[in-house]
C-alpha cells in the first residue's frame, strides 16, 4: 500500500481504534490455547471489553501457522477497517530447531555463522506465522551473576556486539522478518546482576560501551526497538524522554515502533517515577513509546488524555502511524499471514538440514578452557565412564527455548552423541547426583514460583548414586563428567548471588578425583561461572553454554576430534563471584595491581585478572605468533598503518585461530581502557601453515568520547597487541601526531 493510503486508513480510525493498535495482548482472548504464550511478567486480566478486543494492534509469543492463521482470521472477521494483527515473539536462539545460546554463539567470532543460526530461526518462525522477532538483544554484558547474559551475542564487548547486531538485523530482513533490538538501555548494567535493578553510569559511560551494539542495529535499520524494563541516570527507561526522543529518535534517526518490555509502562509506577497509571500512559507516550507490551495503561487511560489535551491525539496519531507503517512495510494489507506456509512450515522447520546446521554451528562454538597433557581429542576406542547430572539430560536449550519447541525427546543428549562415537561395549552411564540436591532445587523452584517436587530420602538417594558413579568409574580408563547450572537458574529473572559449581555436584567430582583417572568436564550453564575451586583436578575443560537440540553430537563432535574447538570467550570468567562484574576493557586505576604494596586496587584473595580472559579458547590445534611489524610507528588523521604478523599452526591438527587485535590509548584527556578489541580475522590453517595475517589500523579505530562527548582521536602514543586472547599477546608502540 502506498504512504498515502496509510494516511488515509489513519484518518477514518476512531480513537478508540487508534489506540488499540497500541497495545499487544497475548493470543487467548481469541483463541482458547495457552500452549505457545510466554508470560514474562506479572499476569494480569487486562480487562479489555469485547467491543476492544478486535482494536488490538499486536500479538506476544503466538507461534505455528494453523494457529496464527486461526486468530488472524476471527480477528480480521470483526475488525472493522480489516487492519491485520501483527504477530511479535521471542525467537531468541531458534524457534523448534534450538540453536546453542546467543552467548555461545557469540564465542564463534564467525558472522557467517551468526547468520546462519539467524537466518535458519527467522525463516522457521516466519512459516510457522511470526512476522516480528524480539531479537537481536545487544546489551553490553559484564556480570555474571546477571541471569540474561546468555542472551547476549557481544558478551562485555562493544565492538563484536555491534557487527553481530548489525549481521543479525540485516539477515533478519533477508528474510522478510522485523527485528526489535532490545533492550534499550543499558539493561545489562544493572547494579549487583539482579535482574530488573537500578541502572546508574555516566553518559560518556554510555555511549562509549553501552550505546554502540543498538546504534548498529538501528543505522542496518532495525525495525523496533524495545525498551528496558531498568531505570536509567533516575528515570525508567520505558518513560524516558531523553533516552527515547533525544537519543533515540533525534540522534540516531530512529523512526521506527518503539514497543516497551512486558508491563514496563505499567511498572514506571512501582519505580516511583509516575503518579498512577494516567500519569505513566502520558509519560511514556511523551516519551514516543508506541506499544503498550501486556499491561492495561495505555488502554485505560490515552482516551481521557485525548479528551483533555489535543494535543495528545497528535501524539497517539504519531505512533499509530508507526505501527501502521510496519504493518504495511511487512506487506500485511495485501497479506494478513506474512510469510505464513502451512506447507513451508512442515517441510522447513526441524528440517534435518537445519537440524545438521544446527550441530555444525554448535560444535564450532564450544569453548575449549582446559586441555592438560592433550588429553583431547578422545581415543574412541578408550573405555569411557560419563558420569554427571548433564549426561542424559535434554534440559540443554536455555530457558527461551520452551516458548515454542515442545518436542523435549528430540534433543540429543551427551549420552546420545557419545554412543555414536564408541563401541558401547566401551561406554557406561551413571548420573552421580541431580544437579541441585533436591531441597535446593526446591527452593529454586519455590522462588520462581513454581510447584515443588516431593523430597524422598535425599542423602541415601545421594549416596546410591556417588556409588554407582564411582563403581562404573573404576571401571573406565576415562571420565566424562558432564556438569553445570539448571536451565532454569539462568535467563529472565535468572540472577544468582553464588555461580559456583553448586556443592553436590563437587562432591561428587571430589570422590572421582580420587580415583587418580583423568577427568574430562563438560560444562553446561548459561553464563561464565567460577570454576577455580574445581578445575585443579580435571584434566580438561569444555564449556558448552546451553548447546541446544543438536548439543549432544556438538559435544561429541569435539571430543572425539571430528571437530577441531575453535571458540573464544566473548565474555571473561571470573575467578570468583566476588570478583563480577569483570571486564577485559577496563581502566587502569591509579594504584593498578602490579604495584608492589599493600595499597593497590586488587583483592587480598583473588588475583585481579580473570580467570579465563575475554577472546581465550583453546584448540587441538597449536598456535604461534611472531614477528608483529607496523608499516610505520606514526598514523595521522588521513593515514593508516599496515600490520602484519606470523601465525603458525605448530601442530599437524588443522584448525581455525581467530587472531585478535587490540589498541591502547596510553594517555587521554579522559583516561583510556588498558584494552579495545579492535579487529580480528578467523584464519583457517592447514597441519604446520605459517600465514601472515594483516590489518589496517586507521584514526577512527582510535577514536572515543571525550569528556565534552565529543567522539574524537587525540595525538599521542598507542599500543598495539595481536594474539589469540586479551591476554596472551605480542605488542608494539605508535604515535598519531596531528
Ligand atoms: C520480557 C523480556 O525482557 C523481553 O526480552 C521479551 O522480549 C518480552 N518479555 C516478551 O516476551
Amino acid at each position: 500500500m502506498i504512504q498515502e493510503k496509510i494516511i488515509d486508513l489513519l484518518n477514518s480510525m476512531t480513537l478508540d481504534e487508534k489506540i488499540g493498535q497500541l497495545i499487544q495482548i497475548t493470543p487467548q482472548l481469541y483463541y482458547d490455547d495457552t500452549s505457545s504464550t510466554a508470560e514474562t511478567g506479572p499476569i494480569e486480566k487486562l480487562g479489555i471489553s469485547e467491543e476492544h478486543l478486535y482494536n488490538i494492534g499486536s500479538i506476544l509469543n503466538c507461534g505455528g501457522a494453523e494457529k496464527v492463521k486461526k486468530v488472524q482470521d476471527i480477528f480480521l472477521s470483526k475488525n472493522r477497517l480489516h487492519i491485520p494483527l501483527l504477530f511479535m515473539a521471542d525467537v531468541i536462539n531458534g524457534f523448534k530447531t534450538i540453536f546453542q545460546i546467543p552467548l555461545l554463539q557469540g564465542c564463534s567470532w564467525d558472522l557467517n555463522l551468526i547468520q546462519k543460526c539467524a537466518e535458519i530461526s527467522a525463516k522457521e518462525a516466519a512459516f510457522s506465522g511470526i512476522q516480528v522477532n524480539f531479537s537481536p538483544m545487544v546489551d553490553l554484558v559484564r556480570d555474571s551473576r546477571w541471569g540474561r547474559v546468555l542472551e547476549s551475542t557481544g558478551g562485555e564487548d562493544p565492538y563484536l556486539g555491534s557487527i553481530y547486531a548489525k549481521t543479525i538485523v540485516e539477515t533478519y530482513k533477508s528474510c522478510g522478518i522485523a527485528s526489535c533490538v532490545k533492550h534499550f538501555a543499558a539493561y545489562g548494567a544493572s547494579q549487583s546482576g539482579r535482574d530488573y535493578n537500578t541502572v546508574d553510569m555516566s553518559e560518556r559511560e554510555f555511549r562509549e560501551y553501552y550505546l554502540p551494539s543498538y546504534k548498529s542495529a538501528i543505522e542496518a535499520n532495525c525495525d523496533l526497538v524495545m525498551t528496558a524494563f531498568n531505570i536509567l541516570n533516575g528515570i525508567p527507561c520505558s518513560s524516558n524522554k531523553y533516552l527515547m526522543y533525544d537519543i533515540l529518535r533525534n540522534e540516531l534517526k530512529f523512526n521506527g515502533v518503539v514497543i516497551s518490555d512486558y508491563s514496563a509502562i505499567k511498572e514506571t509506577i512501582n519505580h516511583g517515577y509516575a503518579k498512577d497509571s494516567k500519569d505513566a500512559a502520558l509519560k511514556s507516550l511523551n516519551a514516543t513509546v508506541d506499544i503498550d507490551m501486556m499491561s492495561n495503561v495505555y488502554y485505560n487511560n490515552l482516551k481521557n488524555l485525548a479528551f483533555q489535551d489535543t494535543n495528545i491525539e497528535k501524539l497517539i496519531d504519531n505512533a499509530v502511524l508507526r505501527v501502521l507503517t510496519l504493518k504495511n512495510n511487512l506487506g500485511l494489507f495485501e497479506n494478513p499471514y506474512g510469510q505464513l506456509d502451512i506447507e513451508k512450515e512442515k517441510s522447513y522447520v526441524m528440517s534435518s538440514e537445519n537440524l545438521e546446521i544446527a550441530r555444525k554451528t554448535t560444535a564450532n562454538t564450544l569453548v575449549l578452557l582446559e586441555n592438560k597433557n592433550n588429553i583431547l581429542p578422545l581415543n574412541n576406542n578408550s573405555k569411557i565412564a560419563l558420569i554427571g547430572p548433564y549426561a542424559e539430560n535434554k534440559g540443554i536449550s536455555g530457558i527461551w527455548s520452551t516458548i515454542f519447541y515442545k518436542e523435549i525427546e528430540k534433543t540429543i543428549t551427551l549420552k546420545e552423541g557419545i554412543e555414536k562415537k564408541v563401541n558401547v561395549d566401551n561406554l557406561q552411564i551413571a548420573r552421580g547426583c541431580h544437579i541441585l540436591k533436591t531441597s535446593e532445587f526446591n527452593n529454586l523452584l519455590s522462588s520462581i514460583g513454581e510447584s515443588c517436587i516431593t523430597i524422598q530420602n535425599d542423602d541415601e538417594m545421594e549416596r546410591q548414586e556417588f556409588e554407582k558413579a564411582i563403581n562404573v568409574a573404576k571401571n573406565s580408563d576415562i571420565i566424562i563428567l558432564a556438569i553445570g547450572e539448571h536451565y532454569k537458574q539462568s535467563g529472565e529473572g535468572g540472577s544468582r548471588s553464588t555461580i559456583e559449581l553448586p556443592d553436590i555436584q563437587l562432591n561428587l567430582l571430589n570422590e572421582l578425583y580420587k580415583l587418580g583417572k583423568p577427568i574430562v568436564a563438560v560444562l553446561f550453564s548459561g553464563r561464565p561461572l567460577a570454576v577455580k575451586n574445581f578445575v585443579d583436578k580435571v584434566s580438561a575443560l569444555l564449556w558448552v553454554g546451553f548447546p541446544g537440540i543438536q548439543g549432544g553430537n556438538s559435544i561429541a563432535d569435539v571430543l572425539f576430534g571430528d571437530v577441531n574447538p575453535c571458540g573464544k570467550l566473548n565474555m571473561s570468567f571470573p575467578q570468583s563471584t566476588g570478583q563480577c562484574p569483570i571486564y577485559y576493557n577496563h581502566y587502569s586505576t591509579g594504584r593498578p595491581h602490579t604495584y608492589n604494596t599493600r595499597y593497590a586496587s586488587r583483592f587480598l584473595d583473588i588475583p585481579t585478572y580473570s580467570y579465563y580472559p575475554f577472546g581465550y579458547g583453546l584448540s587441538y590445534s597449536n598456535f604461534e605468533y611472531s614477528n608483529l611489524v607496523l608499516s610505520s610507528d606514526i598514523i595521522t588523521e588521513n593515514s593508516t598503518i599496515d600490520l602484519s604478523i606470523n601465525v603458525k599452526n605448530n601442530s599437524n591438527v588443522p584448525g581455525y585461530e581467530v587472531v585478535q587485535l587490540y589498541i591502547q590509548d596510553l594517555v587521554g584527556s579522559v583516561v583510556r581502557p588498558v584494552k579495545e578489541l579492535k579487529g580480528f580475522k578467523k584464519v583457517f590453517f592447514n597441519a604446520f601453515e605459517e600465514k601472515i595475517i594483516s590489518f589496517s589500523i586507521n584514526n577512527d579505530m582510535l577514536k572515543f568520547y571525550n569528556h565534552n562527548l565529543k567522539f574524537v582521536s587525540e595525538a599521542g602514543d598507542f599500543k598495539v597487541f595481536v594474539g589469540s586472547n586479551s591476554r596472551d599477546n605480542l605488542w608494539k608502540v605508535f604515535s598519531k601526531i596531528d
